[in-house]
């Protein structure tokens, strides 16, 4: 073991031998001060992992002065954003974070197009944009941008460096912050260390997993999940031209790199420091459960996934510390839970209201989502949910199995149940998803779809049935209802603003024929923008719906750093919650899962500790024994404060 104190001597001594770059005296001051106060215990951790290879400290110094190099050329934009966020650590929980999830490609064009979309963005209250992957990739399939060739060249077909530098730039102008993917559990075989490796350069041969012995590739897969079964069975990918086994957890394009090697370490905080210096404020950590491999285990979410996590967390504090984590663990939600916090990701998805939201729809009933959300909804204070209902990927009905049992539900037959809802193969569904990666020992499955199709309104259309039609519309708004109200950013996708209804044009590629994820990843035309914006047909409700719900956020504090209470409400049809801020302030939302009309009695409110309530949503004023809530209705209650309130 390596002790904090031996970790402060060795950073000394590292700094007494390495030549730091030339920089002002205050520059110099600010980087002395952070990384003694973050690297000791970076280098202890990296310790744990490393401290076995007899070239540790070797590793080490170059990463000091990697880190120094890295904050020499930061941008002094980006350094003072830095000193304001350190001033402001909570800045991502306020009410006014409003995301959304873009391909540049398929929304603007391209990287300079996508500037003249920045209005839009503005008019709708984006101030986070997550862009799909736009680096260098193989041509044709690449898992839509997930297989990076070169995480310093943007796709030719974007742009250059300079557009998206300058893209950051802009955005930065208007208030939006710029999130992009850090893909860094596997780089695409075009990778220049992939070549390398394949060229049998035995320094490149240990960034990945390389096997002669088939039958070590059968032992891991006899305990890994599969993630891709109907791409190709198992983890790995044999190469006839040099006869050996590669690790690739998803396509057979995409190369898992050997974090076991801290060369591999030290090159991809080299690649992470670039992307954060082009002056984002998000990375995604893509398919981070999967970057630690041990023999004999599942090989997802090990601990030492988390010690690799914090360790590159660690040189974002010193070198760029206004920069987030934002975590893409697709996994039981304990194992979600895990990777949030200040050391590891500030933000991360919650794969587990998205699909218990879903489930809830499908069912009509609350007890699941109301149960599992009462479990484990809350989180650090210092962390924030990034709250979806889609995204570019598919539905996996991640939920804890044991948490159903108590509820009656098995997990397994359930999730037989959702499958056969959401691809409409269940008399009655309403939704018309598509299935995806089906797998033949298993039965898993998982959805894909809009979210509009997916509830219901494309079907709707179809049989043009004006009730159905309506419901599809309330389905949507009271999904984003929660998404945008129960604490956390919100984070709308690409074209559900939009009420898009899925895209089957990638049947006709082939290259995405194969990919049924393509059939929600739709073009968004500007006449698209433009027709809901008018204010006429359905979609346009939609937007409407969402628009008013967005401005009410942002307006009330409540929505912004508050405490969640996840509520009982004895009805099974409906899910209610309590937000309560600091300031005593409090907002109650109690939303109707099914098309038939619900009561629940008046002293729900008692919470509210008020004489007279209003809902928000409709500026009324509420009263009797017992509130109604129609068809899929919402409400949001407050205190009535009397004249002025509105
Ligand atoms: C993430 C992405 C997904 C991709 C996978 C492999 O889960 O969201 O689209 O296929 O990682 O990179
Ligand atoms: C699995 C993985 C997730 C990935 C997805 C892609 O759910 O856990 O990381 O995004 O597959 O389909």
């Amino acid at each position: 073991m390596l002790t904090k104190l031996k970790a402060q001597k060795a950073l000394r001594q590292i700094l007494d031998s390495v030549e730091l770059p030339k920089q002002t005296k205050k520059d110099e001051k600010v980087f002395l001060q952070r990384i003694e106060q973050h690297f000791p215990a970076l280098l202890v951790k990296l310790y744990e992992l490393y401290g076995d290879h007899y070239d540790f400290f070797f590793h080490a110094q170059k990463l000091v002065v990697l880190l120094a190099t890295s904050f020499a050329s930061r941008k002094r934009k980006w350094k003072n954003l830095d000193e304001q966020r350190l001033a402001d650590p909570y800045w991502y929980r306020s009410e006014k974070m409003l995301g959304m999830a873009v391909y540049v490609d398929l929304f603007a064009g391209n990287l300079n197009k996508l500037q003249s979309k920045i209005p839009y963005l503005k008019s709708l209250g984006v101030n986070y944009l997550h862009l799909m992957p736009l680096y260098k990739a193989p041509e044709g399939d690449s898992d839509g941008g997930y297989a990076v060739s070169d995480y310093r060249q943007v796709d030719p077909k974007l742009g250059t460096e300079k557009d998206l530098v300058q893209l950051a730039e802009a955005l930065s102008a208007e208030g939006i912050s710029l999130v992009l993917d850090f893909v860094f559990n596997h780089t695409s075989d075009e990778h220049k260390w992939a070549q390398e490796a394949r060229k049998g350069n035995p320094d490149f041969e240990e960034f990945y997993y390389f096997f002669d012995d088939e039958q070590e590739v059968q032992d891991y897969n006899q305990t890994c999940r599969e993630i891709f079964p109907t791409v190709r069975r198992g983890s790995f990918t044999h190469l006839d031209d040099i006869d050996k086994w590669v690790w690739t957890t998803f396509n057979s394009f995409q190369w898992d790199l050997n974090y076991s090697n801290p060369a591999v370490f030290n090159a991809i905080t080299d690649e992470m420091l670039f992307l954060a210096n082009i002056g984002c404020e998000g990375l995604r950590l893509d398919a981070l459960a999967f970057i630690w491999k041990e023999k004999w285990t599942q090989c997802e979410s090990l601990p030492k996934a988390h010690t690799l996590i914090q360790c590159f967390n660690a040189c974002l504090q010193i070198v760029a510390p206004s920069v987030l984590f934002k975590s893409e663990a697709i996994v039981h939600p304990d194992e979600v839970a895990r990777y949030i916090g200040k050391d590891e990701c500030q933000l991360s998805y919650n794969p587990l209201m998205m699909a218990l939201m879903w489930e809830s729809l499908a069912t009509r009933e609350t007890k699941l989502l109301t149960a599992s959300l009462k479990k484990s909804f809350e989180i650090a204070p210092e962390a924030s949910w990034v709250n979806y209902i889609r995204c570019h990927d598919d539905i996996g009905w991640t939920f804890d199995d044991a948490v159903a049992e108590q509820m009656g539900i098995d997990g397994y037959q359930h999730r037989r149940f959702l499958n056969q809802f959401y691809t409409g193969k269940f008399a009655g569904s309403f939704s018309q998803g598509v299935p995806f990666q089906e797998n033949p020992t298993t039965g898993d499955c998982r959805v894909c779809g809009s979210l509009a199709s997916l509830a219901g309104l494309e079907k709707a259309i179809e049989s043009d049935d004006s009730t159905q039609i309506d419901h599809a519309i309330k389905r949507v708004r009271l999904l984003n209802s929660i998404n945008l109200s129960i604490g956390g950013v919100p984070l709308i996708y690409q074209g559900d603003e939009l009420g898009i209804l899925n895209d089957h044009s990638y049947l006709d590629d082939e290259f995405k024929r194969e990919d049924s994820r393509w059939v929600n990843r739709p073009a968004i035309a500007d006449s698209t923008i433009e027709n809901a914006q008018s204010g006429v047909g359905y979609q346009s409700r939609i937007y409407r719906d969402l628009k008013q719900m967005i401005d009410l956020r942002k307006s009330d504090a409540v929505f912004g750093v508050a405490r969640t209470e996840i509520l009982e409400t004895y009805r099974p049809h409906l899910f209610a919650y309590l937000r309560e801020h600091d300031s005593g302030d409090k907002m109650l939302a109690i939303c109707n899962f099914s098309e038939h009309s619900q009561t629940i009695p008046m002293s729900v409110c008692d919470c509210l500790e008020a004489s007279e309530i209003k809902d928000v949503l409709t500026n009324t004023l509420v009263s009797g024994n017992e509130i109604h809530l129609g068809a899929y209705g919402v409400v949001w209650l407050k205190t009535y404060r009397g004249k002025g309130d509105e």
